[in-house]
C-alpha cells in the first residue's frame, strides 16, 4: 500500500512517515514533492497545493489531517477539477482535539464570567500603581453561552461547559440533543439562539453559508458588553465590524484563535487592542498518535469495504 503525505514542514515528515508505516505495517509512505505523480493508494495531506492532485483519480481516499476541509474545496472553488473526482475526502474526527477546544472555551468563559481580563488589564496598564478594585463578577445565571456549531468539536465543547454548571445553548443546521444544553437548528432560530447571549463560542466550519456570520447584525443580537470567542476560521469574521463593537462597547472583549490572514501580519490593529486576546491558531492542534490511529483504522476499514465516517460532503461544505 503506497500513502502519499503532505505536511506543509519538511521536518515533521520523517515523524508522520514512522508513525503511518507503525500503524499500518504493510504500508510505504512518502513525502509528495513537486513534479511526483507517481503512483499511491491513500493520501494524508494538510495544505496540500492543487499541483499534488494531478493524476490522482486512482487514490483510494484523501484524508486531511484537521477538521477543517475549508483550505481545500477553496482550491477546489478557485479551479473546479482541482481535486480528483469520486475520491472519498476524509476529514479528522475529534482526534484529541475535542478537549483541547473544551479546555480554551472553558479557560476562556470562566476568564471573561470572573472578569480577570479586567484585573490583568489594570495591572498592565498600572503596574505598581493599580487600583485595588474589587469588581462584580457577572452574575452566572445571566452569563448565557452560545456555542455556534455542534458537531465533533462545537457539541462536546457545550456539553463540557454545561457540566459546570453554566448555562449553554448550541447552534447548529439540524436539531441535536446534549444534556444541559438548549439548542437550536436552522438559520430562523438564529434571532433566538443568539438574544442575550453574554459570551459566544464559535465552531462552526467555515462555508459559503457561514463566512461573515460573525457580523454586526449577530452583535447587535447579544447582550450589551458581551464576549466573542472564535475557535473556528478567520472568515467566519468580519474584522471591521468586531472592531467598530468593541469601540462602541457593544462587544466588552474578544479572544480570537483564526483570522482572516495568518500568520495575522504585524501591522494588523489586534496586536495593539487591549481588549482582544489573540493566540496563534492553536485552540486544537491535531495530534499525531491520535491522528494516524484514526486515519490507519479507516484505511484498514476500507479495505474490508466497509463505511467510514468523516466523509465530506462536498456541496454541504464540510
Ligand atoms: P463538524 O463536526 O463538521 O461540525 C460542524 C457543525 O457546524 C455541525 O453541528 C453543523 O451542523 C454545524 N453547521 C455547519 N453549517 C452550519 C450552518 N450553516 N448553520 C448552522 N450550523 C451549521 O466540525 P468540527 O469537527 O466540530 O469542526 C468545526 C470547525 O472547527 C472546523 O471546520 C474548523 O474550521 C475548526 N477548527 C479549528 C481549529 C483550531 O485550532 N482553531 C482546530 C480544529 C477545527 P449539523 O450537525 O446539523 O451538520
Ligand atoms: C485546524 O484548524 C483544523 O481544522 O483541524
Amino acid at each position: 500500500m503506497k500513502i502519499l503525505l503532505h505536511t506543509p514542514h519538511a521536518e515533521d515528515a520523517p515523524e508522520w512517515i514512522a508513525a503511518l508505516e507503525r500503524a499500518l505495517p504493510a504500508a510505504h509512505v512518502r513525502r509528495w514533492s513537486p513534479g511526483d505523480t507517481a503512483e499511491a493508494d491513500y493520501a494524508v495531506l494538510w495544505r496540500p497545493p492543487a499541483e499534488l492532485f494531478v493524476r490522482r483519480d486512482n487514490l483510494r481516499a484523501m484524508f486531511v489531517l484537521g477538521a477543517g476541509v475549508d483550505a481545500l474545496l477553496a482550491l477546489e472553488r478557485r479551479a473546479p477539477g482541482t481535486l480528483p473526482s469520486g475520491v472519498p475526502l476524509v476529514r479528522l474526527e475529534d482526534a484529541g482535539m475535542a478537549e483541547q477546544m473544551a479546555e480554551y472555551a472553558i479557560y476562556a468563559a470562566l476568564r471573561y464570567m470572573r472578569r480577570f481580563d479586567e484585573y490583568e488589564l489594570a495591572q498592565r496598564e498600572n503596574a505598581g500603581a493599580a487600583p485595588w478594585r474589587p469588581l462584580e463578577p457577572h452574575a452566572r445565571d445571566a452569563f448565557h453561552i452560545g456555542v455556534m456549531g455542534l458537531g465533533m468539536l462545537g457539541a462536546h465543547v457545550a456539553k463540557r461547559l454545561a457540566d459546570l454548571g453554566l448555562s449553554v445553548r448550541g447552534y447548529s443546521r439540524s436539531k441535536k440533543t446534549i444534556e444541559g444544553v438548549t439548542t437550536f437548528a436552522g438559520a430562523s432560530a438564529l434571532p433566538t439562539f443568539l438574544d442575550g447571549l453574554k459570551l459566544v463560542v464559535n465552531l462552526l466550519p467555515s462555508t459559503p453559508d457561514t463566512e461573515g456570520i460573525l457580523n454586526r447584525d449577530l452583535f447587535a443580537r447579544l447582550a450589551q458588553g458581551a464576549y466573542l470567542v472564535n475557535l473556528a476560521r478567520g472568515t467566519h469574521l468580519v474584522e471591521a465590524h468586531l472592531i467598530e463593537a468593541l469601540d462602541t462597547g457593544r462587544l466588552a472583549a474578544a479572544t480570537l484563535d483564526v483570522f482572516a490572514q495568518e500568520p495575522l501580519p504585524a501591522a494588523h490593529p489586534f496586536w495593539r487592542m487591549p481588549r482582544v486576546t489573540i493566540t496563534p491558531h492553536i485552540s486544537a492542534l491535531t495530534l499525531r498518535e491520535p491522528a494516524v490511529r484514526q486515519i490507519a483504522r479507516k484505511i484498514e476499514a476500507l479495505a474490508r469495504g466497509e463505511t467510514i465516517g468523516g466523509i465530506v460532503d462536498l456541496d454541504r461544505g464540510y
